[in-house]
């Protein structure tokens, strides 16, 4: 097995004028290349920092991080956007996608930011699109899908640039328990073609689908 995410002592503060609001307390994590992780714990307890300190959203108060043998700490932000877009996909809660924008061009963005050929962009999202169940979709601007399907677009987006990790910061929060299901069995299926997932949420029945779940309470992981 190959170590994909080493963290050591990660800590995160918040500053807010006078006050320190100290979030992330020393988390260790180790997730090897193909794993499929739940990060689980209640909601304050520090997943969606730690998610954006693992996605190059965010950078650590102190700590040690390596990502595919990179030193991110040492890294500058330029370098850390150049890892994010070429080897990370991102699903949200709230989709985040451009409501004035079709599926296919929401899908098709994350390659401008990556300098892909203008020439291959359109076919790499169709494929993207076609992969998440959508093919009949392409044209459809957000508010003409059901959230759902909005999320398998937001899937899509976060596999165009063929990433190495996705991480997913409680990406059925916002959809029903069926539409729930149908996202986590396309989560799965995509771990199955070799892709590591990070998964976060606050339900049991979601994390036990992963393969390991690492629970998190008050900015520390046990
Ligand atoms: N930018 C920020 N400034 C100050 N406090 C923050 C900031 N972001 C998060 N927090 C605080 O950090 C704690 C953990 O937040 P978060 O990581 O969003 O938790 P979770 O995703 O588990 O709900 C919360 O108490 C939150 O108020
Ligand atoms: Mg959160």
């Amino acid at each position: 097995m190959t170590t994909m995410i080493w963290m050591k002592g990660i800590t995160k503060t918040y500053r807010l004028g006078e006050i320190t609001v100290p979030v992330l307390k020393g988390i260790d994590l180790n997730i090897e290349e193909g794993e499929y992780v739940a990060i689980m714990g209640v909601s304050g307890s520090g997943k969606t920092t730690l998610m954006n300190i693992l996605g190059c959203l965010d950078r650590v108060t102190s700590g040690h991080y390596v990502f595919e043998g990179n030193n991110l700490i040492a890294y500058d932000d330029n370098q850390l956007a150049y890892i994010r877009n070429q080897r990370i996909g991102f699903v949200f809660q709230q989709f985040n996608l451009l409501p004035r924008a079709t599926a296919l061009e929401n899908v098709m963005l994350p390659m401008v930011y990556a300098n892909v050929p203008k020439s291959i962009r359109r076919e790499r999202a169709k494929k993207a699109l076609i992969q998440v169940g959508l093919s009949e979709w392409l044209h459809n601007r957000p508010n003409q899908l059901s959230g759902g399907q909005q999320q398998r677009v937001a899937i899509a987006r976060a596999l165009v640039n063929h990433p190495a990790l996705v991480l997913a910061d409680e990406p059925t929060g916002a959809l029903d328990t069926k539409t729930s299901q149908d996202v986590i069995n396309l989560l799965t299926e995509l771990n199955e073609q070799g892709i590591t997932i990070v998964l976060v949420t606050h339900e049991s029945a979601i994390a036990s689908q992963t393969k390991r779940v690492i629970h998190i309470q008050d900015g520390v992981v046990f």
